[in-house]
């Protein structure tokens, strides 16, 4: 096994941008910090982990991730505590689904430990970046990507490993309406959608794009067999609240695994409530709405947080969701009291970043 380095050498940017930001209004993933985080894989090791000013990275044309995809990513989201630390949100779940997509991507793992003192010293230095307001966030993104000059069909043999950020306010600020797609799919078991590759990504754009041509914001993904069974939420997992129950499609293999979905069901649990993972068919959410037991619904992901549901439709179908979701706003305001220390972090999710 690599020996873990965390010795990580930092050349600090001339000049900070931040003042030309207003932090309490602002977009995400426009605007990026003064640093970024870099480490080559070479020969078979990961090597020179440095922190630098953010530039441009010379890239070959024939560069691999270029041409054949291997380019996996993460999200997280820094925010500050009581005492004006930085703090990170599970910042070992990512880098354990970082090594998950890595290896199902072709790429090697990155050592766990320098992932985590990365983001930290990172975060750290980014400190002034972070939004204080709530729901908003320093939005970290660590990836991965082929960067070997080749032409051919295998794995490549250099890579690197980065890390920026976007400062981000709160993504969504009303409900969503749901497209159940029944032409496009996301995902298949055996394929790649239980990682975080880039080109699960790409391929649901244009999918998108028609959803939103028809007035909805977002795609409900189905199965790819018979488009039956629910599988996630434009970049995001699902939840249903059906008479007091919720439920939330088991990790069924093109299912993510999301680290803000495994948060929620521990939250969830924790405050007494059953939650069962499951395979959930669209017909089952239809049912529910006809006979007066649903509930609730919300997608659930690191840049959204939680995304409260209005309507759930295509041709054939409208489900209209109740007005009010008493639970999905406790779940919210619950994550973004303990990612600011304002609650008590009875689970040890946070990590400080120093
Ligand atoms: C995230 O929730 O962090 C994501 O990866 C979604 C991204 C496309 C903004």
């Amino acid at each position: 096994m690599q020996e873990v380095m965390t010795e990580i050498k930092v050349k600090k940017a001339a000049h900070s941008t931040v003042g030309e930001v207003d932090l309490n209004n602002i977009v995400m993933g426009k605007k990026f910090t003064d640093h970024m985080f870099v480490c080559d894989y070479q020969d078979g090791e990961w090597k020179n982990p440095r922190i630098e000013p953010l530039q441009l990275i010379p890239t070959h044309p024939a560069a691999m991730a270029l041409h054949y995809g291997q380019a996996i990513f993460e999200g997280m989201k820094a925010t500050l505590g009581k005492e004006g630390t930085p703090l990170l949100f599970r910042p070992y779940e990512n880098a354990k689904r970082l090594n998950f997509s890595a290896n199902r991507m072709g790429m090697p793992s990155f050592p766990e430990e320098l992932f985590v003192e990365a983001l930290k010293q990172f975060t750290a230095l980014e400190k002034q970046w972070i939004p204080t307001k709530e729901g908003s966030a320093l939005y970290l993104r660590p990836f991965m990507y082929a960067d070997e000059a080749f032409i051919g069909m295998r794995a490549a043999t250099s890579f690197k490993f980065m890390v920026i950020a976007s400062p981000a306010g709160p993504f969504f600020s009303r409900k969503i309406k749901l497209y159940a797609e029944k032409k496009y799919v996301r995902a298949v078991n055996g394929g790649t959608g239980e990682a975080k590759a880039a080109g699960n990504y790409a391929a649901a754009i244009r999918p998108t794009e028609y959803a939103k041509a028809k007035s909805y914001d977002q795609v409900l993904w189905l199965d790819a067999h018979d488009f039956e069974y629910i599988q996630e939420v434009g970049t995001m997992n699902i939840f249903f609240k059906i008479d007091g129950k919720f439920i939330t499609p088991d990790l069924s293999g093109s299912i993510l695994s999301g680290i803000t979905r495994m948060s929620v069901i521990d939250l969830l649990r924790s405050k007494g409530f059953e939650v069962i993972e499951k395979p959930i068919k669209i017909s089952e959410i239809i049912e529910a709405s006809k006979n007066g037991t649903l509930e609730e619904a919300f997608g659930t992901g690191t840049a959204v947080g939680i995304a409260m549901i209005e309507e759930i439709g295509n041709n054939d179908f409208t489900i209209k969701f109740p007005e009010n979701n008493p639970v999905s706003v406790m779940v919210n305001d619950t994550l973004n009291a303990i990612k600011l220390q304002k609650e008590e972090d009875q689970f040890g999710w946070i990590v400080e970043a120093k």
